[in-house]
Parts: C-alpha cells; sequence; structure tokens
C-alpha cells in the first residue's frame, strides 16, 4: 500500500508510522528523517539543510523532490511506503504525482494545543531516531534509548520559536495539500488526538486493514 501521512508538525505522524509499518510491512520514509540524519553525517546536504531547518522553514522543493524520487526508484518500496512529511508543497505533491501513484493520504487531524504539548515534550534518541514523550512515552531509564541504547536529545526545530514558525509554515504551504487531494478522492481524514494505540484503532478502521 502506498500511503501519505499528512498533518501539522507533531501529530504524530511519525509515531503511528513506525506501528503502522509493523501491520502493513512497508517502508516509512520520512523526509525529516532522512535530513537530520545528513546533518549529523556533516554531508554536502546536510550542511545546506540545517539552518533552514533549525529555524523551522521548508528546504526547497527542487532538492526534496529529488530525494524521494530517487529514495522511490529502490526495491524496498515497490510493494508499499508511508511517505512520512512529503509532500509538504502543491509543487512537491505535483511533482510526485508524476512519478508514483498514491492510494491514500492519511490526513492526521489534530487542535494546535496538543501540537503544542507534543512537540514541546518530544525526545528523540539520536541514534535511531524514534521518538519519546516526557509524560506520554517515557525511557525507561532517563536520556537512554530503550531500543538501542543511544542518547536521548531535544531537536533543535523542538524550541519554542521554531515550533511557532513550523506551524506558520504549515498553514501558509502544507495545509492546502488537505483540499488538493480531498477533490482528488484519496483524503482520510483521522482523529490523531487520542493516545497512539487508539488512533491505531481509527486508522485500521478507517483504511479497512
Ligand atoms: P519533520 O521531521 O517531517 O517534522 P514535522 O512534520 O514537523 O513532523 P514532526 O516530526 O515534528 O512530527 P510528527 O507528526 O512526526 O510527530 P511525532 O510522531 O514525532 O521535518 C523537519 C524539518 O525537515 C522541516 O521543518 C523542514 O525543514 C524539513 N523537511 C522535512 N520534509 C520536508 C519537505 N517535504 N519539504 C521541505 N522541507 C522538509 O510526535 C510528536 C511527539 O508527540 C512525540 O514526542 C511523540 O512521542 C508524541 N506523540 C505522538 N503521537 C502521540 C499520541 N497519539 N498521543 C500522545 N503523544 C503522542
Amino acid at each position: 500500500m502506498k500511503l501519505i501521512f499528512l498533518g501539522p508538525p507533531g501529530a504524530g505522524k511519525g509515531t503511528l508510522a513506525v506501528k503502522v509499518v509493523e501491520l502493513l510491512n512497508i517502508q516509512q520514509i520520512s523526509t525529516g528523517a532522512i535530513f537530520r540524519s545528513a546533518v549529523s553525517a556533516g554531508s554536502p546536504l546536510g550542511l545546506k539543510v540545517k539552518a533552514i531547518m533549525d529555524s523551522g522553514k521548508l528546504v526547497d522543493d527542487e532538492t526534496t523532490i529529488e530525494l524521494v524520487k530517487e529514495r522511490l526508484a529502490q526495491d524496498d518500496v515497490q510493494k508499499g511506503y508511508i511517505l512520512d512529511g512529503f509532500p509538504r508543497t502543491i509543487p512537491q505533491a505535483e511533482a510526485l504525482a508524476k512519478f508514483s501513484t498514491v492510494e491514500k493520504v492519511i490526513n492526521f487531524d489534530i487542535p494546535d494545543s496538543l501540537v503544542l504539548q507534543r512537540l514541546g515534550g518530544r525526545r528523540v534518541c539520536r541514534k535511531c531516531g524514534y521518538n519519546f514523550h516526557v509524560i506520554f512515552n517515557k525511557p525507561a531509564e532517563e536520556g537512554v534509548c530503550d531500543h538501542c541504547g543511544g542518547e536521548i536529545y531535544i531537536r533543535d526545530d523542538d524550541r519554542q520559536e521554531a515550533i511557532q514558525k513550523r506551524l506558520e509554515v504549515y498553514r501558509a504551504q502544507t495545509a492546502p495539500l488537505v483540499n488538493y487531494y480531498r477533490e482528488k478522492k484519496l483524503l482520510l481524514d483521522i482523529d490523531a488526538s487520542p493516545l497512539v494505540d487508539e488512533v491505531l484503532v481509527i486508522f485500521k478502521k478507517a483504511l479497512g486493514v
């Protein structure tokens, strides 16, 4: 199954994607995670995108589209994928339609108050990228990832100013994709407010899986 997860920053797209990957045996492709690995590695791509990401703005369409196009040409995604964080602009969606056929777009419906609570308390493993939360999903040992033993840190774009900027950018550049995909009859709205196990139940019911 070929899916897009669409929704504001902190809606829980990445967290649900980890569960859906297991359920449907498909690959998660997170553009944010790919950019973060490039930053950690200090690669030319990482050097190019670090300041943009830290400020909460979007990386340019050309760079992002090329990255996803290359990823979607690989063998392991031919039977299915979750695009987590892509597309984020109308030009990205138009480009995607030329190189892959998406079956459903899952729209994470969530109020801003919960987004702020989720982003404000998010902690991430530096090594494997697993998402924790200071209230909703604490690691067994503070500061240490349950899955790989890596160090847990706060993402640079989870600072208050960057969160506000990301929400503004979402409203201006990404929210128009909701109507874009609704008109194409691909959109499925899900209530992303409950805890993740319940969101998974809602997702399964909406998709019929
Ligand atoms: P990206 O990494 O994609 O960030 P985002 O869309 O802002 O999404 P987040 O990762 O912040 O949130 P999420 O919805 O995945 O929530 P999560 O599951 O972590 O992008 C980062 C940057 O990269 C962008 O700002 C941009 O610069 C660049 N970029 C990426 N893609 C791009 C593109 N296509 N074009 C241009 N630039 C691009 O959950 C958040 C927290 O809540 C966690 O702590 C989690 O434990 C907790 N939580 C999750 N679900 C629940 C739940 N149901 N109940 C309680 N807590 C929950």
